[in-house]
């Protein structure tokens, strides 16, 4: 990616949490990207509140309106367009995006999701994770694809399942995670220094599953 700040869009369906990790971390210098666009498909959303008092500009394209997914999909891509968009960040973004969106932005969309990927796919991760009995969850960065919560990992890390967790409770220190590990993810790869080989992402100065320099 180039050294001008990159556009990023936010793509939301509801809280917004790491949406607002990742506007606050684009406040700070050295992060080499910006937010230009926040897009909810749910008028509804919550984290479409902060974005309007952070002063992000905010669209909401409710998929309801569209006929078909590819319509719907054609629409966020020429709001994208329109903003000059380089990279896509799906963060609790609840609709499946199409292969023409995908190829739009070949390795440029981004998902964020609370399990240590390829366990506990889809919507209920962390619900899975604890009744599946597993010791150690986490939170997992990736390219996105077609496929829900496929796609190249770009960065991990665990979250320790303790004894007294329920769902929430897990779920509320993976996304302590989540909101380090989002903009950290984001802040690599528009620093470039990578490249995609197979469903690897290999990194030129090496950095460790954890997404620290290793
Ligand atoms: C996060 O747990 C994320 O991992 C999952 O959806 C949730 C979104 O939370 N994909 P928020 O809207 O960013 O607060």
């Amino acid at each position: 990616m180039e050294k001008t700040s990159v556009p990023l869009a936010i793509l939301i369906s509801g809280r917004g949490s790491n949406l607002r990790a990742i506007a606050e971390a684009a406040t700070h210098g050295q992060f080499g990207a910006h937010v230009a666009v926040v897009v909810s498909n749910r008028a509804d959303a919550k984290g479409l509140q902060f974005a309007r008092e952070a002063g992000l500009d905010a669209v909401v394209i409710p998929h309801g309106a569209f006929a078909s997914r590819d319509q719907f999909d054609a629409a966020v891509i020429d709001l994208l367009r329109a903003r000059g968009v380089r990279l896509v960040c799906l963060t609790g973004f609840m609709r499946v995006l199409g292969l023409r969106f995908c190829a739009t932005f070949p390795n440029a969309i981004l998902n964020i999701h609370p399990s240590l990927l390829p366990a506990f796919p889809g919507e209920h991760a962390v619900r899975q994770a604890i009744e599946h009995g597993v010791k150690v969850s986490g939170a997992t960065v990736h390219f996105a694809t077609a496929d829900l919560d496929s796609g190249p990992i770009i960065v991990q890390e665990a979250v320790p399942v303790r004894d007294g967790d329920d769902a929430d409770a897990l779920a509320a220190r993976i996304l302590e995670v989540e909101h380090r590990l989002y903009p950290e993810a984001i802040r690599r790869v528009v620093a470039g220094g990578w490249r995609v080989v197979g469903r690897r992402v290999l990194w030129d100065r090496g950095v460790s599953s954890s997404g620290h320099d290793g």
